[in-house]
């Protein structure tokens, strides 16, 4: 009996231990996707969008809190990998320059820089996970 309730226990434990130890996990998980994202960003997308994510006014649109940074992620994937030519009005300012397509960047690195991005600027939103990208990336548009 007293071995049964000692079993139970133990394998409560075990299962306590795993359930707690994914979500700190999952956190590294993104805290490194958005370590790599900034550095790709630097290189890729800092000269236009600027560092804080402000752009510039009628030419490169802001990433902060605009419903593309925050909103479906297979729509923003598209922007990066294919580029972007609307008119757009974003917070007020119209935006008609084009983004050329980005798809010589990696899945891992599109991720990664959407993640920073999403996370960036005083946005707050999920990750952008690179099965993702591969899926958009092999979509006809
Ligand atoms: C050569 C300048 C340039 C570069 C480099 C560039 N963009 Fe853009 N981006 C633009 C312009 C211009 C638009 C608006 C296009 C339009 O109006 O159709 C835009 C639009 C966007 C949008 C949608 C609108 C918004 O503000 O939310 C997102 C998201 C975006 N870019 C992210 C990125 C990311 C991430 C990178 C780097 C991988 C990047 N851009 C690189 C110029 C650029």
């Amino acid at each position: 009996m007293l071995k049964k309730i000692s079993f139970f226990i133990s394998s409560f434990f075990l299962l306590w231990l795993i359930v707690a130890a994914i979500p700190p996990f999952q956190n590294t998980g993104i805290k490194v996707s958005i370590q790599r994202g900034e550095k790709v960003y630097n290189k890729v997308c800092l000269p236009c969008h600027m560092a804080d994510g402000g752009g510039a006014p009628n030419m490169n649109p802001p990433l902060i809190q605009t419903s593309y940074i925050l909103g479906d992620k297979t729509k923003l994937i598209s922007i990066v990998l294919h580029g972007m030519t609307d008119r757009v009005a974003i917070n007020g300012d119209y935006y008609s320059n084009n983004m050329a397509p980005h798809n010589d960047l990696t899945d891992q690195q599109i991720a990664d820089v959407l993640t920073f991005a999403r996370n960036s600027f005083g946005n707050k939103a999920s990750a952008v996970m690179p099965v993702e990208v591969k899926s958009v990336r092999s979509k006809k548009q």
